[in-house]
């Protein structure tokens, strides 16, 4: 099996990506390469900070490599919390307390419209690809379930009557943002000749 990099150390999305490619592809982690730096996601969009993310890696460690960047788009906040996903409340991340403001913003908003959406930089032969997912659902005015992580408990995806939090971790990971724009992800790495690089 091919070794790929993922730029990232979050065990939650490594356990996700692990579900949807780690048949065809063996997942190595920031931690498996040894990099223990903090990456500064400082960029204003998600594809800036995926790309923050890969370039670190490639041009640090040499490695081909993905990175992903997700945000929660939610209409009536105008796209917020999106890029800013991560310290929507402040620092330190939290993700209880991201909940929290998010629930308070939308307390007298009837218009609960969402949706996540990933954007996966893929660095490749000294190229750079990007690739996306998203999908739809609504807010909660409340949390529901405890699978999963960052705003999982309040996001129902259309379709569905669960939260991802309320989902087995399979079944998010088949349906999820992430897993829409790894397919993208795939299709490409099944079209190019991938020998001699990875
Ligand atoms: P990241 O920069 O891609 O790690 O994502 C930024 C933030 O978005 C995370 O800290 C989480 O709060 C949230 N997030 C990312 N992916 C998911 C997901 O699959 N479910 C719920 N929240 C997520």
């Amino acid at each position: 099996m091919k070794d790929l990099v993922f730029a990232t150390n979050n065990q939650h999305k490594i356990q996700e990506v692990k579900l949807i490619i780690g048949k065809t592809f063996q997942i190595i982690s920031l931690s498996d390469i040894g990099c223990t730096d903090e990456i500064i996601e400082d960029a204003n969009t998600l594809e800036g900070n995926a790309l923050i993310k890969s370039r670190f890696v490639f041009q640090k460690f040499g490695y081909n490599c993905f990175a992903d960047d997700t945000g929660l788009e939610i209409s009536a906040l105008h796209g917020n919390p999106g890029v800013f996903s991560a310290r929507y409340a402040g620092e330190p991340p939290d993700f209880e307390a991201n909940i929290d403001k998010v629930l308070r913003e939308m307390s007298d908003i009837s218009d609960r419209n969402a949706r996540f959406r990933t954007v996966i930089s893929l660095i490749l032969g000294e190229k750079e690809y990007f690739f996306e997912g998203f999908i739809k659902g609504n807010i909660l005015n409340h949390r529901r379930g405890n699978n999963g992580f960052g705003y999982d408990s309040i996001f129902v995806p259309s379709g569905y009557n669960k939260t991802f939090a309320e989902m087995k971790n399979e079944e998010k990971a088949s349906i999820s943002h992430r897993y829409i724009a790894l397919s993208e992800l795939m299709k490409f790495l099944n079209s190019v000749d991938t020998s001699g690089i990875i």
